[in-house]
């Protein structure tokens, strides 16, 4: 039996009243897979109904009585049993547990005691539970400025709503150089010309189904590679640029650069690399007359593939006052002074080096 030909049935079993189309609110019924669900009537309470029926239209075999009511004869068909529950004063339909297969259209007619009619369409969405909310970026690693990110949100389940977190703000996309694409099941952020700070997030996402019911993803956060930047060199004792050490001094150099994930700083002396000294700092210990010259720091990143150095430190070691820094006028005037102001007989500076206590 097809639809229009059970609506003619029932139009024409309604006797004096007319019929209402109204018999069941409008919009769709959502239910969880496996959950019970309860089509309520816009029937008034306590009313005597002599038939009731619930049928559930399917494209292949039309309308299939699923309960019906005649009398004091309830009548459930077999694919049915054990699963479906009718009251009677209120045409109310209760069933479950639900299964996918119960996603569909479904109508009722209902005659009361006055032989007034009414029927009903509704349809019922049985919905697969939110799970497995996952945030995946891709690509793994980004590079500041260059990269274009794409964090995609997936989840199982029916009929979500996703949204995004930054932080505790809402994370909405710009729309130019951030925007948001949804698709049923996931939605992605993308980010172009990303910064270094735009993912350090936590950055959550969150799916909602239509009952309301919302797992959040675990919070996400990446670093975008940048720099090296700012690499900076200074020495201890300060040393003016071209300035003169005293043989047999100390000195200790340091680096430092902005980067992520933190550059590899290695040292280099009149443009040679210094084998083995790596890290912040480089340790000068009783500096020798062939250790002056220049150095520098060079700061290499190796997810940027940058390689910076830092301004070169150079200065000149001299036959002078140990530990002292060389800088001021003549020679001469150095003579007799050393280290505390006691006499100190000396070798003093080169010839026509200008020197003096600093
Ligand atoms: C569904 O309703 C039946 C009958 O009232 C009840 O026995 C069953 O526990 C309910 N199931 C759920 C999941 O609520
Ligand atoms: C039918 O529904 C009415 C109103 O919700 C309720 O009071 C009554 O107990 C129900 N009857 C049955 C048999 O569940
Ligand atoms: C990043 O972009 C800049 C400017 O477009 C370019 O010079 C640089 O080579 C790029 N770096 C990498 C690692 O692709
Ligand atoms: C996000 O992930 C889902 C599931 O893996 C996939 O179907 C979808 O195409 C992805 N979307 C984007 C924009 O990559
Ligand atoms: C997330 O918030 C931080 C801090 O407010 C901000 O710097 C960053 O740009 C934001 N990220 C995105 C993708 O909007
Ligand atoms: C990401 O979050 C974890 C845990 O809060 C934190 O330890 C880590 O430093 C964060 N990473 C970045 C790049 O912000
Ligand atoms: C240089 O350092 C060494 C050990 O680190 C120390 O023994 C020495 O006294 C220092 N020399 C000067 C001139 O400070």
């Amino acid at each position: 039996m097809d639809l229009l030909r059970f609506e003619t049935i029932l139009l024409l079993l309604s006797v004096g009243g007319g019929s209402a189309q109204d018999a069941l609110p409008h919009g769709p019924l959502y239910v969880e897979l496996g959950q019970n669900v309860t089509f309520k009537t816009q029937a008034d309470l306590e009313k005597s109904f002599i038939t009731i029926v619930w049928s559930k239209h399917s494209d292949e075999e039309g309308l299939q009585p699923i309960i019906s009511l005649a009398g004091a004869t309830v009548n459930v068909p077999e694919a049915y049993e054990g699963r479906v529950w009718l009251n009677r004063t209120n045409g109310r339909l209760k069933m479950g547990p639900t299964t996918a297969a119960d996603d569909g259209e479904y109508s009722v007619s209902m005659v009361d005691d006055k032989a007034v009619t009414q029927t009903g369409e509704r349809e019922l969405r049985v919905l697969v539970p939110v799970s497995s909310v996952l945030i995946a970026s891709s690509p793994l690693e980004a590079l500041e400025t260059n990269s274009t990110v794409v964090l995609n949100c997936s989840a199982l389940g029916s009929f979500l709503d996703f949204s995004w977190t930054n932080g505790t703000t809402p994370l909405l996309g710009d729309g130019k150089r951030t925007s948001i694409s949804n698709g049923e099941q996931w939605s992605s952020v993308t980010i172009r010309e990303v910064n270094r700070w735009e993912l350090r997030g936590p950055i959550g996402c969150s799916a909602t189904n239509k009952l309301e019911k919302t797992m959040n993803s675990a919070p996400f956060n990446m670093s975008v590679h940048y720099g090296p930047e700012a690499v900076k060199m200074t020495s201890l004792p300060a040393v003016a640029a071209g300035g003169f050490v005293g043989r047999g001094s100390n000195m200790t150099l340091s680096c430092s650069a902005a980067s992520a994930p933190p550059a590899a700083l290695s040292w280099l002396h009149n443009g040679k690399a210094l084998p083995g000294k790596t890290g912040p700092t480089l340790v000068l210990s009783d500096l020798g007359l062939t250790q002056g010259g220049t150095y520098k720091c060079s700061a290499h990143n190796a997810k940027t593939l940058r390689t910076v150095d830092a301004p070169a430190v150079s200065f000149t070691v001299m036959e002078a006052i140990s530990g002292a820094q060389v800088t001021g006028p003549a020679a001469g005037q150095l003579a007799g002074r050393g280290r505390g102001g006691q006499p100190d007989v000396r070798r003093g500076g080169r010839r026509g080096c200008p020197v003096g206590v600093a």
